[in-house]
């Protein structure tokens, strides 16, 4: 069984998918940590955001995996295990920058399908549904308004010791989904055929009820025990 999960920064795209594969014996695969990995090799090169050619130019001679270690994934930049590095709001913004160049989703193609041929992964990102898993047996789209998603990666960011304010947050979250949603190449939509889920106000265990409860509809499965 594959799953999909899509939706905007902040969702809790994340949180949902790790618990799906602890609980369903399935890989996860945390696909915006591919593009904001190409983001850091941009930023530490000092590319400008706007320099598409640059990051274009920066894709050459690098190597980006996955590897999966104690369960968790990591994520390597030319043999090096860059996963501290890749979740401050900088490289957020740099993420975004370099997933609308088409160069990059290429580039990052083939990494992607070969996890999906191996099977049995749930796989989160914003082009899981429409681009890089269209036969998935399950896609969830997965949003919540902005001002919720902001009160979430403020707490996530303070927790980890970056400085920033909620304000900083909700205008970098607008800017984001703008950005991914009115690209042109794999925009940030929602399949045609997922299943929308609005977990404003959810707590993670609530968001994971209603995703069983899609899965087993979907599937005609009954994983009511591992509620
Ligand atoms: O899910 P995330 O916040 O870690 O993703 C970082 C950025 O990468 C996000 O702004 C959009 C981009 N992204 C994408 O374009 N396609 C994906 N499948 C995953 C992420």
């Amino acid at each position: 069984m594959n799953i999909a999960i899509d939706g905007p920064g902040g969702s809790g795209k994340s949180v949902l998918a790790k618990n799906i594969a602890r609980k369903l014996g399935l890989i996860y695969v945390d696909t915006g940590a591919l593009y904001r990995t190409v983001g850091l090799n941009a930023c530490r090169r000092e590319i400008a955001m706007e320099d598409k050619a640059g990051i274009v130019a920066s894709l050459e001679g690098i190597t980006v995996e996955l590897r999966y270690e104690n369960g968790e994934q990591h994520v390597y930049l030319c043999g090096e295990d860059v996963s501290g590095f890749i979740r401050t709001p900088e490289i957020s913004m740099y993420a975004s920058a370099v997933s609308s160049v088409p160069e990059v989703r290429a580039f990052l193609d083939s990494t992607q399908r070969s996890l999906v041929r191996r099977g049995g992964v749930v796989m989160d990102g914003r082009d899981i549904g429409t681009v890089i898993m269209p036969d998935a047996d399950v896609k969830i789209f997965l949003f919540a308004s902005p001002e919720h998603r902001a009160e979430r990666r403020t707490e996530e960011l303070l927790a980890r010791g970056e400085k920033v304010t909620y304000e900083e947050v909700l205008s970098d979250i607008n800017k984001r989904d703008r950005a991914d949603r009115e690209r042109e190449t794999a925009p940030a939509v929602p399949a045609d055929d997922a299943v929308m889920l609005d977990n404003s106000g959810f707590m993670p265990e609530d968001t994971f009820a209603a995703a069983i409860h899609i899965i087993n509809e979907k599937t005609g499965s009954d994983y009511d025990d591992v509620l």
